[in-house]
């Protein structure tokens, strides 16, 4: 089982479209993926329609221990998506475990208990800094940052992320390893020659970094990533094929070739899904929204 935090710590980089998405282009090839909403206001925790609700979500697994998982695993439309919801509307949880001797390695104590069930752990965090976020730095194998290509959002991530993660490094006293930070362009303009150098500015700055490696795979800014969330819909099903007349590559290859990128060791897997093993959507041009 690989456990992988999106996360960044400044707010509306992508983090929970880049959950949603990734984790169902995983499932559909055949990986049972649990998907973890950490955020409180419960973004990735409405993007999918669910088949089934269970009682509880986060709070209770986070808050009060259960792992029983009929208690707080509900599942999405999808074939091996399920997902823990965040129902932890009055924001209780950090103070929680502010609060608790254990608190940032809750997760790492608990997640062992759905190693059977799932392949992959996919967490959706807060866009700031907070224990929560830290919590799931330490249960991770590999994260995943998204950064717009903006001269500010770059700062904040040396300034936010890299910082935390400093600090986090106590933890290797512990043994506890902390997890490469995978950075993803999200929302690169095909015609922006600023976001193509702040692209190639990140790409030298963390060239030979031991912890930070600038995937080759950006995501464009398009409207189809927004549209499929409108739809609740994972883009990879959403748009199978290029429209005429757009440079930018469909969601489907952009995700197949992030996701192989994130998980190397199942490329075999990964590479094997066609757009002919989808089940049918509606075409772009139908759209009303
Ligand atoms: N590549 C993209 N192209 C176009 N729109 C995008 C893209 N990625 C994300 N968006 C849109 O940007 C908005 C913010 O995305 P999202 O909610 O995933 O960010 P977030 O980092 O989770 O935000 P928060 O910090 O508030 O949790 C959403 O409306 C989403 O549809
Ligand atoms: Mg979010």
């Amino acid at each position: 089982m690989i456990v992988v935090p999106v996360m960044s710590t400044k707010g509306g980089v992508g983090k929970s479209t880049t959950a949603a998405n990734l984790g169902a282009f995983c499932a559909d090839t055949g990986k049972r993926v649990l998907l973890i909403d950490l955020d409180a206001q419960p973004t990735l925790s409405s993007y999918f329609r669910l088949e089934h609700e269970a009682p509880g979500g986060i709070y209770e697994l986070v808050g009060t221990n259960e792992i029983r998982l009929d208690r707080i695993v509900s599942r999405t439309g999808i074939r091996n998506l399920d997902i823990i919801v965040s129902n932890d509307s009055k924001g209780q949880l950090d103070n929680l475990l502010l609060n608790a001797a254990d608190g940032r390695l809750r997760l790492l104590n608990l997640l062992p208990v759905f190693k059977d069930q799932y392949d992959l752990v996919l967490i959706d965090t807060k866009g700031t800094r907070c224990i929560t976020l830290e919590m799931a730095m330490l249960a991770a194998d590999r994260a995943i940052s998204p950064i717009v290509p903006e001269i500010l959002a770059a700062r904040e991530f040396q300034r936010g992320t890299l910082e935390l993660y400093s600090e986090l490094q106590a933890f290797a006293r512990l043994g506890i390893r902390l997890p490469n930070i995978k950075l993803m362009v999200n929302r690169a303009e095909y015609v922006s020659t600023d976001a193509r150098m702040i692209t190639e500015g990140l790409r030298r700055s963390f060239g030979n970094d031991p912890v930070v490696q600038v995937l080759e795979t950006a995501i464009p800014h398009i409207a189809s990533y927004r549209k499929a969330a409108l739809h609740g819909m994972p883009a990879h099903r959403y748009e199978t094929r290029r429209p005429a007349g757009r440079k930018a590559p469909p969601c489907f290859d952009t995700m197949r070739s992030l996701a192989i990128e994130v998980f190397p060791e199942w490329e075999e897997d990964l590479e094997r899904l066609s757009p002919n093993d989808l089940p049918p959507s509606p075409a772009p041009e139908e759209d009303q929204i």
